[in-house]
């Protein structure tokens, strides 16, 4: 496995290469960013890892100065997992000079964390777009538990026509069911304990629905005051159409439940898919 610092190296290592896989990461990986190189090992043959902690994306106040840098430890996971090349640029590789020129997210990154957290869809297909026209892949993959940000992302590739078909891959979940993510490491030992909390809603959402609950409004409040009465604080809990997140119609029956909540300072995302 190469480890890559330079965009002029990467290019150089990639010219040639026929069939590259990207799997952008911001790096303190875990289980669930090893499925998706594994994934993308079935889709080409050089699997390209970046792992860049993207500024652009944080809001003001924001936890981009203690986001977990671990290079050592994710190269050698990247490694076992069968990655062949990992991308890890500084910020000056990657924004040499201020960045003045970004990429308009579309409107369905207005609402759900949108609302929540202002510019950053609008950092994070800047850095998708930038990464997109350095790796050049064929292919890249990204995990189902940012729901929000592979729909955005998947509007990137079609709407300024990239040649790259974007895979996802669904949420690796602890076995209690916590879907795994970087800032878990951030929850003490109480709040890891009640990190469950979030999942079992929207799980509880979904079976409700499928049983013929179409008040959605209801079953989101529900659970928006199981979480506050427990000690959260809610930023949404919202059931969306998958094709495009609009609020389903009464023709709607490819579903998904997406939730956000801060337990203390970690906020964690969260959502399910369903059919009803
Ligand atoms: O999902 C992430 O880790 C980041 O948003 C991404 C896609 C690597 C862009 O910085």
């Amino acid at each position: 496995m190469d480890l890559i610092h330079t965009v002029a190296e990467l290019r150089a290592r990639l010219k040639g290469e026929q069939s590259v896989v990207l799997v952008p990461t911001m790096g303190n990986l875990h289980a669930g960013h090893l499925a998706l190189v594994t994934e993308a090992g079935k889709h080409g043959r050089c699997v390209v890892a970046s792992i860049f902690v993207n500024r652009l994306q944080f809001e003001p106040g924001g936890d981009f100065d203690r986001y977990p840098r671990t290079l050592a430890d994710d190269c050698a996971k990247l490694e076992r997992a069968g990655c062949h090349v990992v991308f890890a640029p500084d910020e000056g590789e990657l924004y040499p000079e201020p960045q003045e020129i970004f990429v308009t997210p579309p409107k369905l990154a207005g609402q759900l964390c949108g609302d929540f957290r202002p510019g950053h869809f609008q950092g994070v297909v800047t850095v998708v777009a930038k990464l997109f026209n350095i790796v050049a892949p064929h292919t890249a993959v990204f995990g189902r538990k940012d729901y929000q940000q592979l729909a955005v992302i998947r509007a990137l590739a079609r709407q300024l026509n990239y040649p790259v078909s974007i895979v996802g891959v669904d949420t690796v979940r602890e076995p209690d069911g916590l879907a795994m993510s970087s800032r878990n490491g951030y929850l003490s030992s109480e709040e890891r304990t009640e990190a469950v909390r979030l999942g079992q809603n929207l799980r509880r959402i979904k079976a409700l629905a499928e049983g013929g609950s179409r008040d959605f409004d209801a079953l989101c409040a529900f659970a928006i005051k199981d979480l506050t009465d427990a000690g959260w604080r809610v930023d949404y809990v919202a059931v969306r159409n998958q094709s495009g997140l609009a609020v389903p119609g009464p023709g709607d029956r490819d579903l998904v439940v997406l939730g956000a909540a801060w337990l203390g300072r970690t906020r964690l995302i969260d959502n399910v898919e369903f059919r009803a």
